[in-house]
């Protein structure tokens, strides 16, 4: 056995490893990939679990049912105290196994389909050059986090939602604090029910004046036939204001950060067309993956992945941001390629749970990247890349904030 392994054995890495370059994945990672024997790693409150490293084996445990998300199940590992305050609400699909698992997802689904989010890429255009006109107007340096990357997808899931724009700061100041690791169980408590107590009013709302959107559209077929309690709408709702804004925001503007850095992909968008622009999304997803704590799930049964054994009741950590660089699938991991994407990349999951929303999210993508691009080619990070507070403290990960000028 090599030294590093040796090294990785003893004592167990803990989750999350550091990045050495903010733009990949730590590099034990790598170590964990080619090591024949897998590796446990430790988690929150000292457990430890499972980590699965490859692409092949990630994919086989996604998509086994013996395989549980349902985190309130005795003895499920938590990766962190966000997940564990979520699940004292009522369920939420991504939380939950088959059958709930699907009658919940499929209340959501008509919102997000291709046909829905094509239909909304003419606003999205027209959202993203206004807040390119502002910032040109305004001048540099400005954070392109809260002028440009948090707006996008803030402005688009309120839409779809019916949640006020105006409300925007208000909401996502709430998610931050059920996200931000270092502020406490108390803190992150405070975050979900603060975050719960807007989405309710708002549900209430919607029972006296329902509109032509999700909210509404959930209270009149759901709530009002007494198929949903209203915790249940809450949930719900709450779930997808969350991944719908939390998530996409983070991977414009480090998707931005890495193009700033990286001129020869910056010009290959901005000269590129669309397919390009669609090929950049799909690149910077695998390369940059903005899950990296990974994925938790908790063998139901004894099952064997690839000759190894999972123990019933064990714990497995779905390493998306190793799968992703795995070189056994990828023809060259460490470096992107966007005329010829590999669009199975595992950044929005696989399985049951893969994501609802990743339509919509690559449409926001595309419009972003290649309009900010191509209306400012000389945008540049304002700050020395090393001063740029990279989220390290967050479930998702991306910028704080991301000084630009041109
Ligand atoms: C699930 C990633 C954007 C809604 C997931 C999962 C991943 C993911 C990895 C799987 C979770 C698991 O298996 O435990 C991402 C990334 C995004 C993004 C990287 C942006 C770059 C969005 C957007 C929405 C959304 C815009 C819109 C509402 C959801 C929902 C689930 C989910 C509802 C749970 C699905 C289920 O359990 O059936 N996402 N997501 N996501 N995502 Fe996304």
């Amino acid at each position: 056995m090599s030294t590093d392994l040796m090294t990785l054995q003893n004592p167990l890495p803990a989750i999350p490893m550091t990045r050495g370059c903010p733009f990949s994945p730590p590099a034990e990672y790598e170590q964990l990939r080619q090591a024949a024997e897998w590796h446990k790693v430790t988690v929150m409150d000292g457990r430890q679990i499972w980590m699965v490293p490859t692409y092949s084996a990630v994919r086989a445990v996604l998509g086994d049912p013996r395989f549980s998300a349902e985190r309130d199940r005795p003895g499920f590992p938590y990766i962190n105290q966000s997940q564990k305050e979520l699940i004292k609400s009522s369920p939420a699909m991504v939380t939950v196994d088959e059958p709930l698992h699907s009658q919940i997802r499929r209340r959501a689904t008509y919102a997000f389909t291709g046909k829905r989010v094509e239909a909304l890429r003419e606003s999205t255009q027209q959202l993203v050059d206004s807040l390119i006109d502002d910032m040109l107007a305004k001048g540099g340096p400005l954070d392109l986090v809260t002028e440009f990357a948090l707006v996008i997808p803030s402005t688009i899931i309120s839409g779809i939602l019916g949640v006020p724009a105006e409300d925007h700061q208000h909401f996502h100041e709430l998610t931050n604090k059920i996200f931000t690791l270092t502020n406490g169980p108390e803190g992150v408590a405070a975050g979900r029910l603060g975050l719960e107590a807007y989405i309710r009013e708002l549900v209430l709302l919607k029972v006296q004046e329902p509109k032509d959107d999700l909210i509404s559209r959930y209270v009149t077929e759901y709530l009002n036939t007494g198929e949903l309690e209203l915790e249940e709408v809450v949930t719900q709702i709450r779930t997808l204001l969350i991944a719908g804004h939390e998530t996409t925001s983070s991977m414009i503007a480090l998707g931005a950060a890495f193009l700033m850095e990286h001129p020869q992909y910056r010009e290959q968008l901005r000269q590129g067309d669309d397919k390009i622009a669609a090929g950049a999304v799909e690149e910077m997803l695998r390369y940059l993956n903005i899950m990296h704590r990974g994925l938790v799930r908790m063998a139901l049964e004894d099952v064997e992945i690839e000759g190894k054994l999972i123990k019933k009741g064990e714990g497995v950590l779905c390493a998306l941001n190793s799968a992703n660089r795995d070189a056994e699938v990828f023809a060259k991991p460490d470096e992107l390629d966007f005329e010829n994407p590999n669009r199975n990349h595992v950044a929005f999951g696989f399985g049951i749970h893969q994501c609802l929303g990743q339509g919509l999210a690559r449409m926001e993508m595309q419009v972003a990247f290649k309009t900010l691009f191509t209306r400012i080619p000389d945008l540049k990070i304002a700050i020395p890349l090393s001063e740029v507070p990279f989220k390290t403290d967050v479930t998702v990960y991306g910028v704080h904030c991301l000084p630009v000028t041109w």
